[in-house]
């Protein structure tokens, strides 16, 4: 098979456009007619024929204007209708069968449900179309559907009309007077459980809230329709922007491919997204919940009012709505916590991205399957790159560029470089070199290097940056990169360079070399480089692990103070992989402990500079790895971590416990550090009684999990029993049993692989609901790292053999969980062999998906 790639530069504008849309469902399992009624019109002079995408589509009928039209051709992408006239009405009805489609793109039913799903290109699954994002109409569409079992019938926008027929059967008339690209149309029909409020905007009107959730479900849909009345404020507050229909729909499904989908007026949402209470949700869910509501809630304006004008430009919505979304979660709960965890994504998923075959900037210059492009390079990374156009420019240049983009370009299909030349025109900083980020990909690498010269009393700092050639780009150009950056003098006081600093603790590095000079201030300077994580760069510096120490006790950025300890543990982990731990010095010993007593009246930064960086972090900075050794060394590490301040440990368990539950800042930090302690106890014998206390005692989920991580870690015989213990309480509840599945699946043990097996055959697994899919093959493939990497090659084994078969209903699935196969780059070499060996496999198969085509023909080019 090859397919060729489709190629940003070859954009043409369209050729037709399409100003209304009429669409008529009549919905039925397995055939559902759609008519749909198109205002056409030709955009150019020349006497092209109307090309209209659509896939898997049964044609049932055509006419222009009233008449039966039959100069057309069916293809395998499309539909060709020759010698059209300019402007004209088209009338095209096709039949589809939901029932089947186990996609999920296009309309699909499950669970008695009806929905769509059509970013990126699932519009033409159900009707032929302009399947672009740069045609934008009006939609109105009429559903007709069995009443009974259908009572809740939406789509985009207002209810305009609706009624009933005598064959049991009811209609409904929706209007959205927004135009918009087909990717922003839904539908959605079933019976639900409905929570209804009301926002009042900032200019007085009123908004109908309206939430639905599976029947019985309604009380653990109550923080989402809260969250989302936050961020309809926020938006108001910190970007002017206000809601703009009269009414806002939410809809939770059980199957669906991603997180949710921001569909005008009609979000759907993954229900994992949705559904949140104290007994069956995390901590980490209910934030997971919040900033998704908000990220699509977001998209409103950043996405639906200025959509993007091809699919290249995603990042264009995607990284501005997740900074957006970012912000929004830090205002709600730490600022400090939220940029830690945007930074773990990025080291842990796309450096690695970045480092693979999958390698593409954050704007792609080239695509077979769009699907394989929502990654966390287009998303994070994106928004990585919005913040530091936020940084540069400051909140209020910030702020000003964001109001000119939407003076400009509301109602508009946009690029990325329009974007930017909007941020560019608010403030007087130029973005020229900036922009290279939008078509450079690969993770630059800044050194820190100094030099002190005696006889001059000066200290040369020297910051270079390194930007090597990736998988899709052998050139590549110096980047304009903000580096935050303070500096220690040995008694902890600040110092300043003579000169070179863009602003204070910023300087931009724009060349490869970049050099900060100190006169007269002797040769003991910290620098500590990367503030808040100011550019997504890998940093090496020639700190010692002494001056990590230093740099925790006085630099002023806390994200700072954070790295300074993984930078340390990296180096300390280094000592054990190359076999040599006693390189680690006590006063190193006696310094990390210092810093967690000195952290405890601070349980945010302390619960997060006990985590110890995880393997795939650890990768990120090695070549040529020996798995096992490498995550032995972290596990020993660990281990003596744990033991050299269980004293102190204990104190802090014992000193996080809160009593009553409640999802708010300071307990969140709270039980967080709590739980990270329990997981390094569990390195020791003493945990047994704390876990199972912990776990019989629980009212939360977030402490129920982080006691059956512990055991996890602990032992095999405890965590079996406690795991039946949580089986036998979520036995009904699919998406709480999630959790369990995960835990299972990352459970280090040499019968794993039986394991896995079992958990396919248990009543609650289905391989058609992504959910389940990504707790027990995701999870393994991901995040277990003894099984999936075992000497023998059978972890990969397994996945292959998966996803042959996956791939047959759901290639987009699929796709996503063959990454960790295609990042085999970081490894020794017979490791490498092992995973390229599955690889081949895959290609080997002739029905091999476009999805799964794309991302293994490059992992073995
Ligand atoms: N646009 C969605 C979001 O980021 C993601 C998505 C893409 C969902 C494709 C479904 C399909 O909010
Ligand atoms: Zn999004």
């Amino acid at each position: 098979m090859t397919l060729v790639a489709k190629r940003r530069e070859d954009y043409r504008a369209p050729e037709f456009t399409i100003t209304d849309i009429a669409l008529d469902f009549t919905l039925d399992p397995s055939a559902t007619k759609v008519v749909s009624e198109l205002q056409v019109k030709r955009q150019d002079n020349a006497n092209a024929p109307l090309e209209l995408d659509g896939e898997h589509l049964q044609l049932l009928e055509v006419a222009i204007d009233d008449l039966p039209f039959g100069d057309y051709q069916q293809t395998d992408s499309g539909l060709v209708l020759n010698n059209v006239p300019d402007a004209f009405t088209l009338r095209i009805v096709t039949q589809v069968n939901p029932s089947e489609n186990k996609a999920l793109e296009g309309l699909y039913l499950s669970n008695g449900v009806y929905c769509t799903q059509c970013e990126a290109e699932g519009f033409r699954r159900i009707t032929y179309y302009l399947d672009r994002p740069d045609v934008l109409a009006r939609f109105t569409v009429k559903i007709t559907g069995d009443k009974a079992s259908l009572p809740t019938m939406l789509a985009n926008g207002n209810p305009i009309e609706q009624g009933s027929n005598t064959d049991g059967t009811h209609w409904i008339l929706w209007q959205d007077p927004f135009p918009k690209p087909s990717y922003l149309f839904a539908l959605v029909a079933g019976s639900f459980d409905q929570l209804t409020d009301t926002f009042v905007t900032q200019s007085g009107k009123s908004v109908a809230l309206e939430l639905f959730v599976d029947k019985g479900k309604r009380q653990r849909g109550e923080f989402a329709l809260e969250a989302l009345k936050r961020s309809m404020r926020w938006d108001e507050e910190v970007f002017g922007l206000e809601y703009d229909l009269d009414i806002y729909m939410i809809v939770a499904v059980d199957f669906f491919n991603m997180g949710a989908m921001e569909n005008k007026g009609l979000n759907v949402f993954n229900s994992k997204f949705v559904l949140a209470d104290q007994a069956s949700a995390t901590d980490e869910d209910f934030f997971n919940v919040e900033s998704v509501i908000a990220h699509e809630y977001f998209h409103n304006w950043t996405g639906n009012r200025v959509t993007c004008r091809d699919w290249f430009q995603l990042s264009l919505k995607e990284g501005l709505t997740v900074f957006r979304d970012q912000q929004f979660s830090s205002d709600m709960s730490s600022p400090l916590s939220n940029r830690i965890k945007q930074v773990r994504v990025m080291r842990e998923h796309q450096f690695a991205e970045d480092a693979s075959a999958m390698s593409h900037p954050i704007r792609p210059d080239e695509v077979i399957e769009m699907n394989n492009f929502y990654t966390v390079t287009v998303y994070d990374k994106g928004a990585e790159v919005i913040r530091m156009m936020h940084t540069l420019l400051g909140a209020e240049g910030f702020r000003a560029g964001m109001d000119e983009y939407f003076r400009r370009h509301d109602g508009q299909a946009v690029t990325c470089d329009d974007f930017v030349s909007a941020m560019q025109s608010a403030t007087d900083i130029d973005l020229t070199h900036f922009s290279r980020w939008y078509s450079q990909s690969g993770t630059p690498r800044v050194e820190v290097k100094r030099a002190y010269d005696a006889a001059s009393n000066k200290l040369t700092v020297t910051l270079t940056q390194q930007n090597l050639a990736t998988a899709d780009q052998s050139e590549k150009h110096d980047l304009y990169i903000p580096l935050q950056i303070e500096f220690l003098a040995a008694d902890g006081q600040h110092v300043a360079p003579d000169s070179g600093m863009f602003r204070d603790n910023l300087v931009i590095l724009d060349k490869p070399v970049t050099e900060l000079t100190f006169t007269g201030k002797g040769s003991n300077i910290t620098p500590v480089a990367l503030g808040n994580f100011s550019a997504p760069v890998k940093l090496t510096s020639d700190l010692t692990p002494l001056e990590w120490l230093h740099t925790f006790r006085f630099a002023n950025d806390a994200f700072s103070r954070w790295d300074a300890i993984q930078q340390l543990y990296n180096w300390c982990i280094e000592q054990y992989y190359q076999g040599s731990p006693q390189q680690i010095e006590k006063v190193i010993w006696q310094g990390l402990y210092e810093a967690v007593e000195a952290s405890q009246d601070n349980p945010e930064i302390l619960g997060e500079c006990l985590v110890v960086p995880s393997f795939e972090t650890l990768c990120q900075t090695r070549e040529n790895i020996d798995v096992h050794a490498l995550n032995e060394a972290r596990q020993t590490f660990s281990h003596d971590l744990a033991e050299f301040m269980s004293d102190l440990l204990l104190v802090i368990y014992q000193t996080n416990q809160s009593d009553s539950y409640a999802y708010e800042p300071a307990q969140v930090s709270s039980r967080r550090c709590k739980n990270v302690v329990l997981t390094l106890l569990a390195e020791l014998p003493l945990a047994e009684t704390l876990i199972t206390e912990q776990f019989s005692g629980s009212d939360n989920m977030s402490d129920t999990l982080g006691a059956l991580k512990a055991a996890q870690q602990f032992d095999l015989v405890l965590f079996n029993n406690l795991m039946n213990e949580f089986e036998q309480r979520w036995r009904d509840d699919p998406l709480v049993l999630d959790k369990w599945f995960g835990l299972h699946a990352t459970c280090d043990r040499s019968d794993i692989l039986a394991q896995l097996t079992l958990l396919r055959q248990h009543p609650q697994f289905s391989q058609q609901n992504p959910n389940r899919v990504r707790a027990v093959i995701g999870s393994f493939a991901f995040y277990n790292t003894s099984g999936f990497h075992a000497d023998d090659g059978s972890g990969y084994r397994f996945l292959t053999d998966y996803l042959l078969e996956l791939d047959k209903t759901n290639p987009q699935v699929a796709s996503r969980l063959v990454t960790p196969l295609t990042q085999w780059q970081h490894f020794a070499p017979s490791r490498q062999a092992l995973m390229r060996q599955q690889l081949s496999r895959l290609l080997d198969d002739a029905s091999l998906s476009k999805d799964l085509y794309e991302k293994v023909s490059k992992a073995l080019a």
